[in-house]
């Protein structure tokens, strides 16, 4: 496998995840009303999958690298683009758990804030998603040699294996802060 094969396998569960939300926003739209516990599901593999090991590897590996090649300008301009999108990405995930804590304590007059930041997010991921499968990945690879691309992907494969203990580092962490 290229390495960005394993950035596109990522892309399909996060498509997976958008069709689910988007299928949720018409029930939302139906009831006027939100189930707080699937925003926290989607808030966290929003933050924990898409971001943090996806949007993670893409920008402090492979973004990281392309930095260090003789870029054209138009792969310059729409790696600065995509590094734009996951940093519009947090922000809107951002509002949207500001929106549901407001929600879940009996405001809710959050509920449209809360159905537009993910009406946001299902029209956001797969056209950043399609610029990066189509347009920016295969623009990529001609930067890299087979064995530089392999090394890449080697380093993926370390990036994710830290992930799960930073996750589960972090739910610790957050849970002492509770207590
Ligand atoms: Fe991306
Ligand atoms: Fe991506």
């Amino acid at each position: 496998m290229q390495a960005r094969g394993l950035l596109m396998v990522e892309h399909r569960l996060i498509e997976r995840m958008i069709w689910l939300i988007r299928d949720a926003l018409g029930q939302i739209e139906s009831t006027h009303e939100v189930d707080p516990i699937f925003v926290d599901t989607a808030v966290d593999f929003i933050r924990m999958y898409a971001d943090r090991t996806h949007h993670g590897k893409e920008e402090d590996i492979l973004f990281r690298d392309l930095s260090k090649r003789p870029l054209s300008a138009e792969d310059q301009r729409v790696m600065s683009e995509l590094i734009e999108e996951h940093v519009f990405g947090r922000e809107t995930t951002r509002a949207l758990v500001n929106a549901n804590t407001r929600y879940r304590t009996g405001d809710e007059s959050a509920l449209a804030e809360i159905t537009s930041r993910l009406h946001t997010l299902v029209e956001f991921y797969p056209k950043h998603i399609e610029k990066e499968d189509k347009i920016f990945f295969p623009a990529s690879r001609a930067y890299f040699t087979g064995e530089e691309d392999q090394a890449m992907l080697a380093e993926f494969w370390e990036f994710d294996r830290k992930m799960i203990h930073e996750k589960y580092k972090s739910v610790v962490e957050d849970l002492k802060k509770r207590l």
